[in-house]
């Protein structure tokens, strides 16, 4: 069976304290959830990566480790960036061109271009970040994510037919697997889970309490 991909995207929340109550968590209530029909991914921002991948270890949870960025160049003296190949120490897996990085980081796609192939150099599994049907996918991207910007942590997600349709689209240029994201709760992730050519989901607020986050993985 191909395995649904569901990312918790903690962005520049938790620290120490948070992550570690919700691995425990996670980790008490790992029996309500099928692991046969989907792969449980955490990004928490950097400094949270050794802790859970311990904990993961510790738990010894079915659970992988996502990246939420990476830098665009790689080791060298680039002072605050954080390149693919110490990403790799902890995981196997980034995201790349969150619209939150293309906002409020002035992102272009020259950059991100540059962030996929470091990415690439080091075997990263690319999450690569769409805002639409048209936005250029670079070459060497394993997954896209949708997430239109209308529905990123608003609480108005897009519709699964307008979905549906941007994923018809993408699947023109892109083979990979598609994913949705945006204002993904318990309550509207069924509607969403089931869409046609839905690989998973990449989750923002409701995956920051372990509750919600079981919820939502319990579901299908
Ligand atoms: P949201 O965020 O679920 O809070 O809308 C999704 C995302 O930005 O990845």
């Amino acid at each position: 069976m191909d395995k649904k991909l569901i990312i918790a995207n903690w962005k520049s929340y938790k620290n120490i304290s948070d992550a570690n109550d919700f691995i425990v968590a996670l980790s008490g209530n790992i029996n309500k959830i099928n692991l046969e029909n989907k792969e449980i991914v955490l990004a928490p921002s950097f400094q949270l990566l050794h802790l859970c991948k311990n904990l993961i270890e510790k738990y010894n949870l079915p659970v992988q480790l996502c990246a939420q960025d990476v830098s665009p160049f790689g080791e060298g003296a680039y002072t605050g960036a954080v390149n693919a190949s110490q990403i790799k120490e902890f995981c196997d897996m980034v995201i790349i061109g969150h619209s939150e990085r293309r906002e409020f980081f002035n992102e272009s796609d020259e950059v991100l271009n540059k962030k996929v192939e470091e990415a690439k150099k080091n075997n990263q599994r690319i999450v690569y970040c769409v805002q639409n049907e048209i936005q250029n996918i670079p070459s060497g991207v394993d997954v896209v994510a949708f997430e239109p910007p209308t529905a990123i942590g608003t609480g108005n997600p897009d519709n699964p037919e307008h979905i549906e349709k941007v994923f018809t689209q993408l699947g023109k240029r892109f083979s990979g697997k598609i994913l949705y994201g945006g204002s993904i709760e318990s309550d509207n992730v069924r509607d969403y889970i089931h869409i046609n050519l839905c690989a998973g989901l990449l989750i923002g607020g409701a995956s920051l309490e372990a509750k919600s986050f079981i919820e939502i993985l319990s579901q299908w």
